[in-house]
């Protein structure tokens, strides 16, 4: 525990004490290194088993296997390397070591960054930063690639499991909170990919064209209040162009905006293999380029040698460079390689729990009944349940809890014979998906298995001999795809099983209870009256198992809130105009393509909807949506009352009681949604200004919860007069249970 503590004190010491000394130390190593070795340190070190990197200059995987960058050591001067690792859901790490014939070294699989965002709370998504952060100490990792927080632009993107959420506070805050976390120990975050990184499908080539608005009011603006709430020592800069323009490339970006409007002061690198011009990334700011290629060293050479690369902007990246290594845990301490996994294993499982967003719950099917003994458990995800999405985001964790096994964990009976069907089942249809599945795709994804069809025998056994159904529905995605429009709907099989599952227990009485297993939304607006409950438990890490037994069996009470909003069609969507929905499904390589063709929505996305994006969208035009964004219910309920605003200067800050007005105890969200006067820009019809998670509230008790936010977060982005305008006027704040369940409203003048 002691090292909890220890780190950042040496830290603060480096950074307050020492500043000048170290920054004295940096310019004397610049001035001893040659312009190749400038050239080295700035073009990372690559993975040659990972990466099929050109330049092997330091064997990474036999230090740390499956690290996913490093630079450069140097030698001559004394120069260490160090390592960066992915991901969001936990450290991306083999979990062997060169000369052990065990796996040990497994990393905890926390829950995905979508149900991180569910809890709406920051002090939460910190502890789980911190345990990250810890193990990314104990392993050896210098900088931890993560979180990722790229706005749910379109409920198809293939990484949207990673990021968190719509809407940009939110998204803002929970990075910060993140970024906390992990930097408490030492170890440097990585927040990525800034910015519009929005779809997978021809990740590397796209180019988003976004409103100058949309950029500064959603797609930039998660971003900045991220910076500005914490303090990421590196940050990761995405692949796409954004207005023609790689955003690696972009100097208004990288140096501007980032840096010298919201104070970032630390190391940007760009995503593997991203940006073209090496030059013109180091003169953007993007100061390392990973994982390194050789061209992309004689390119920097070349450039200073003939002066389109100024050796000034090179030395500045080497600086910065320089100083993330001479501050890294790498350099103040050893691996212990002692990663507190039973201790994360408990945080994974609580963390799970808070996040997981309860839809509905008709007549109390929820929490089950102390008499509830024998479940029947349907869907193949029941049994192979996913802990994560795909792709660097994935970890090499030690188990999953399945949900048979969380709810035989929490004392309740599974019948055999169902569990050794749906066991065969599964193993042979993920031979067969993988079989068909074209070589690269089966390498990247986790291969699901198709739905298990079931008689009308094999539910009949069933409901004589359980208590309650249990059906669950899985979907994964990850890196390089988008996930095809038949993702979002359920399939016949599904389909047919809810139909006949929810037919044949409600014949006799008897509860069906949906768990949604999923990294993104899903339909759920044609099938939702079918169950007496739906819980959406997410990808919720290698606890999940557990963590939704605790749920079902009343141990915890949920309180995730959606942090997007589930529409009822995809072509309600605003960017389904504009998406590249089915585009890749028939051409894998489409996906990862780098040649322009001039194909919409793959060589270029144009923006259509600009800032209106989820509930911006929704709501503005009174869609009707299967669950608007903030929702979720909990076993109890809440009210709201006593609403009080007071303005100091520049500060608003509003006060709510809030009760416990229930049978148990629990914890609420409460949202704080501003609605703005008429004024000459378009406005959405309300926007998330502040919110809240309560602490557990007993039933009968109120607590008084303080939201807090700037006049200045009131303003909306004029594109002609370039910059940002607080339309005066009487502002409505709506104080909220979800963005369509507003309890109290108050006036603001400004
Ligand atoms: C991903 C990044 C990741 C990097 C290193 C890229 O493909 O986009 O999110 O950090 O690989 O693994």
């Amino acid at each position: 525990m002691k090292r909890f503590t220890i780190i950042p004190v040496l830290l603060t010491l480096i950074f307050s004490g020492c500043k000048s000394k170290l920054d004295r130390q940096i310019d004397d190593i610049v001035s001893k290194m040659t312009l190749e070795e400038k050239a080295l340190l700035v073009v990372g070190v690559g993975n040659e088993s990972r990466w099929h990197n050109d330049v092997p200059r330091l064997d990474l995987n036999s230090i740390l296997p499956a690290v996913a960058g490093g630079t450069t050591p140097i030698d001559r001067l004394g120069i260490p390397y160090i390592l960066l690792s992915d991901g969001p859901a936990g450290v991306n790490l083999e979990s062997y070591r060169k000369g052990y014939s065990t796996r040990t070294y497994y990393c905890t699989q926390f829950p995905i960054g979508t149900l991180l965002a569910s809890t709406w709370n920051t002090e939460l998504v910190q502890t789980v930063g911190s345990a990250i952060g810890d193990e990314a100490l104990a392993y050896g990792v210098d900088v931890l690639l993560g979180p990722g927080m790229n706005i749910h632009r379109h409920p198809l993107n293939g990484r949207n499991f990673e990021y968190y959420s719509e809407d940009p506070l939110l998204c803002g805050l929970t990075a910060a909170a993140y970024v906390n976390g992990v930097q408490s120990h030492g170890v440097a975050a990585c927040p990525k990919h800034f910015a519009a990184n929005n779809q997978e499908t021809n990740r590397m080539g796209n180019d988003a064209r976004v409103s100058e608005r949309a950029l500064r009011e959603i797609y930039y603006r998660g971003f900045e209040f991220m910076v500005k709430e914490s303090h990421p020592r590196t940050l990761m800069t995405s692949y796409n162009k954004i207005n023609g323009i790689s955003v690696s490339e972009r100097r208004d970006a990288v140096t501007d905006m980032l840096r010298n409007k919201w104070g970032f002061d630390g190391v940007v690198m760009s995503d593997w293999y991203g940006g073209d011009h090496p030059t013109a990334q180091i003169h953007a700011g993007n100061d390392m380029l990973q994982p390194g290629r050789q061209w992309q060293i004689d390119s920097i050479i070349d450039g200073v040698k003939k002066g389109t690369l100024a050796e000034t902007d090179l030395d500045i990246s080497v600086r910065r460079i320089l100083k993330l290594i001479y501050t890294s845990p790498r350099t103040i301490e050893h691996p212990t390689n002692d990663a507190h996994l039973d201790e994360h294993a408990n945080i994974t499982r609580q963390s799970a729990t808070e996040g997981m967003v309860l839809l509905k719950n008709d007549a109390n099917a929820l929490p089950l009944t102390s008499g509830t003994k024998n479940i029947a458990l349907f869907g193949c995800a029941s049994y192979d349940f996913i802990p994560g999405g795909t792709g660097s985001g994935d970890v090499y964790r030690a188990y999953t809890v399945s949900m048979l096994e969380g709810l035989q964990n929490a004392g309740y009976t599974i019948d055999a014979s169902m569990a050794a069907l749906y066991g065969a089942f599964i193993q042979k249809s993920v031979e067969t998906n993988k079989a068909a599945a074209p070589g690269r795709y089966a390498e990247l994804t986790r291969i699901r298995p198709d739905e298990m069809p079931l008689t009308a025998q094999q539910i009949n056994t069933q409901v004589q001999r359980a208590d309650v159904a249990i059906v669950t529905l899985g979907r994964t995605s990850g890196e390089y795809y988008d996930r095809p429009s038949a993702d979002y709907d359920l399939s016949a099989a599904e389909r047919t099983m809810l139909q006949q599952v929810c037919g044949a227990f409600h014949a006799v009485g008897k509860k069906v209870i949906v768990v949604l297993n999923i990294g993104g939304v899903i339909e759920t607006a044609s099938w939702k009256d079918l169950p007496d409950a739906i819980l959406c438990a997410w990808q919720p890490g290698q606890e999940g198992g557990n963590s939704v037994a605790d749920i079902l069996s009343g141990k915890a009470n949920p309180s995730g809130r959606l942090p997007m909003t589930f529409p009822i069609r995809l072509s309600d969507v605003g960017s389904s105009a504009n998406f590249p929905i089915d585009q890749t499904s028939e051409n894998v390589s489409v996906a990862l393509r780098r040649t322009d063709i001039g194909e919409k929505n793959v060589d270029y996305t144009n923006y259509d909807e600009g800032i209106y994006v989820g509930y911006r969208w929704f709501d503005t035009r009174s869609m009707e949506v299967s669950y608007p964004f903030g929702y979720g219910l909990s076993y109890t309920t809440f009210d709201y009352s006593n609403a009080k605003v007071k303005q100091h200067k520049d500060k608003i800050t509003v006060t709510v009681t809030i009760t416990n007005s229930g049978k148990v105890a629990g914890k609420e969200v409460v949202q704080l949604y501003a609605a703005a006067p008429k004024s000459q820009l378009d406005k959405p019809l309300k926007e998330l200004r502040a919110y809240a998670k309560t602490p557990i509230i007993q039933p009968g008790k109120s607590e008084t919860i303080t939201l807090t936010f700037n006049r200045n977060d009131l303003s909306s982005y004029d594109e002609q007069q370039h910059k940002w305008i607080l339309a005066p006027g009487t502002y409505q704040l709506l104080i909220a249970a979800s963005s369509r369940d507003i309890r109290q409203t108050l006036t603001l003048d400004i």
